[in-house]
């Protein structure tokens, strides 16, 4: 068939009635009324119900050849519904297309499974036949919200100064907290190339060169663990600005999602979003990403922990550890079953064990509650009548944590959250370093080329766990959607810096040198932003996962089902390479 069709699936309406029309789709469903076949016809933009009538130009025998699926162009006339057949729930339920003519354009397989928003096919199957999985309407919409946001956000950065320009994706191995993906140069054997863990030293360099404010749409890769919010290749809205201060990144960056989410989903949300430090949101809410939609604060007990009769509360506090509890509006009617499940949350987020009591008529019942004054408790937590007390003692960074996470488990379990809320954060003055036990160094706590405040930067050297870095993350109903920094623009800090991580004279000049010897060229004090973009859709759209606003995902354990990667290399391809495949497993 050479013609083009006429109009799309989700175009026709009762004004067109007795309109020519040729559409062209996929054939929803084929439902065979003994005198009468119906044909419901689906592209990107909707269906279109076909009626097949007998003693027509076109057999119901034939109609009935057309399966799920199947591709099929139909030639018809435009007819208005009766009042009692229009279809609310459909763009085109108040017509149907009475068909002339129909051609088979390509016949399909049976599908395992059914094109319908509601499946119950596995991920798995799902992720193998994903050309058939993107064809439901919900990850169709999906595609297009991706491309409305991505639309808004590219129109807004441009009418702001910033231009897009591209960053390479082979570059120099350079560490950047997880692994990177490795490409072997077949032109120099035994050399490397890595896949960029994201364009920071780029867009750094085109700061240096003049460029003033850069975006890129950036994949990024890296090899690290996979998780619902993870994956191996990703993409973030890359950001960088010459000459700002980190409110001048917040406003602008607050206009951007702002605008992204009023353009591209039609959600208003006001701004400047609050500024909580890393230190209040860990103290407050046991994360560096709070989730702000419920309040169910955590509460220092220190010193009442430590004027009780409780000798492991009282060990750890003694040990330089800290206490603290998190109140449960109502939870005395929780049953021995459901503690034991929060106990085990807090122990998967590193508590060593999770101490609770119930309030009842002003008594403490249950659990660790005869170790204590139950007015000195209730006074130190604000526990009423018909709540339960929860307490974690531990070193300070795991019991926030683990309280941290007992804390959004119950804001779900006892349906605090409110699913409408959009609610935006800023966390900032990170720690510039974390200390790595395992290593027994400090690592960088975002990436080394962070500024540090003017008035920590004396303690570099002395005591490294003191400096905080001009650093800011944006959070999004409990999620880490980006994260930036101003950077470190002066060669001398940005080595002293590298000297704390273990990366020293030669081998500093070795792995850096080229962006030190940039920074010593005139670099403009700069800073910017990187958004989690897969992230951001998957908090618009409603998914759980990032997997489902990626049209080909990898799987958690880093596959591609749809094609099978990875996969073995013929020896021919290694040979060329000089590379051979150890045969030494891994333990
Ligand atoms: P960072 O590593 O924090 O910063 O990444 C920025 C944002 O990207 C998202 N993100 C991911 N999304 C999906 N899968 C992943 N594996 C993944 N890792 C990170 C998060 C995160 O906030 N160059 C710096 C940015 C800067 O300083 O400007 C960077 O890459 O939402």
């Amino acid at each position: 068939m050479d013609a083009t069709r006429t109009h799309t699936c989700g175009e026709l309406r009762a004004e067109m009635d007795g309109t020519e029309t040729l559409l062209m789709g996929w054939v929803h469903r084929m439902r065979d009324q003994g005198g009468i076949v119906f044909l419901d016809l689906r592209d990107r933009f909707g269906m279109t119900q076909v009626v097949v009538e007998p003693n027509g130009p076109v057999s119901l025998e034939k109609a009935r050849e057309f399966k799920r699926e199947y591709v099929a162009a139909v030639r018809g006339r435009v007819r208005r519904r009766p009042a009692n057949m229009v279809n609310e729930n459909l763009g085109t339920g108040a017509i149907e297309v009475v068909a002339e003519e129909i051609t088979l354009l390509n016949k399909c397989k049976t599908p395992p499974f059914v094109i319908e928003d509601e499946t119950d096919a596995s991920e798995e199957v799902r992720l193998q036949y994903r050309f058939l999985d993107l064809r439901r309407h919900r990850m169709q919409e999906t595609i297009e919200l991706r491309h409305r946001a991505s639309q808004a956000g590219r129109k807004y950065l441009s009418e702001h100064g910033f231009l897009e320009i591209e960053t390479p994706l082979l570059v120099r191995n350079s560490p950047e907290g997880a692994r990177d993906f490795l490409v072997p140069s077949r032109l120099w054997p035994g050399k490397f190339y890595s896949l960029p863990q994201s364009p920071q030293i780029y867009k750094q360099m085109l700061m240096i060169s003049g460029c003033d404010r850069y975006f890129q749409f950036a994949k990024c890769l890296r090899d690290e663990a996979l998780r619902a919010d993870r994956q191996p290749e990703f993409t973030q809205i890359d950001i960088e600005m010459s000459f700002t201060t980190e409110s001048q990144v917040f406003e602008i960056m607050e206009g951007l999602m702002t605008t992204i989410l009023k353009d591209g989903a039609g959600i208003e949300v006001k701004h400047p979003f609050p500024v909580l430090s890393y230190h209040d949101a860990m103290e407050r809410y046991g994360s560096d990403k709070p989730d702000t939609r419920f309040e169910m604060e955590l509460i220092d007990v220190g010193e009442m922990a430590a004027a009780s009769e409780f000798r492991a509360f009282k060990t750890v506090l003694e040990g330089g550890g800290t206490v603290r509890a998190l109140v449960v509006p109502g939870g005395a009617t929780f049953s021995r079953k459901e503690i034991d499940n929060l106990e085990a949350h807090a122990k998967t987020h590193g508590a060593a064990g999770l101490a609770w009591c119930k309030v009842k008529g002003g008594e403490l019942e249950g659990g660790v509650g005869r170790f204590f004054d139950a007015a000195a408790v209730i006074e130190a937590t604000g526990a009423g009548d018909g709540d339960l007390v929860t307490m974690v003692a531990g070193p300070y960074r795991s019991a926030l944590n683990s309280l941290g996470a007992v804390r959004l488990l119950l804001g779900n379990k006892l349906d605090l959250i409110d699913k409408d809320a959009w609610n935006f954060l800023w966390v900032n003055r990170f720690p510039l370093f974390d200390w790595d036990e395992e290593e027994n160094r400090w690592e960088p706590a975002h990436h080394m080329f962070t500024m540090p405040y003017a008035d920590e930067i004396e303690y570099l050297e002395t005591d490294p766990g003191k400096v905080h870095g001009q650093l800011y993350d944006m959070v999004l109903n409990g999620w880490e959607i980006a994260s930036g920094s101003i950077r470190c623009h002066d060669p001398e800090i940005q080595r002293r810096i590298m000297a704390v991580v273990g990366i020293k004279g030669k081998d500093a000049d070795e792995r850096f040198g080229f962006m030190l010897n940039a920074l010593a060229y005139g670099a403009p004090p700069h800073g910017g932003i990187a958004f989690g973009w897969d992230r951001v859709i998957t908090l618009l759209s409603g998914f759980d996962s990032i997997r489902d606003v990626i049209p080909f995902p990898k799987t958690t354990s880093g596959i591609s089902l749809m094609d099978g990667s990875p996969s073995v290399i013929d020896h021919e391809l290694l040979d060329d390479l000089q590379l051979a495949v150890s045969k030494k497993k891994k333990d």
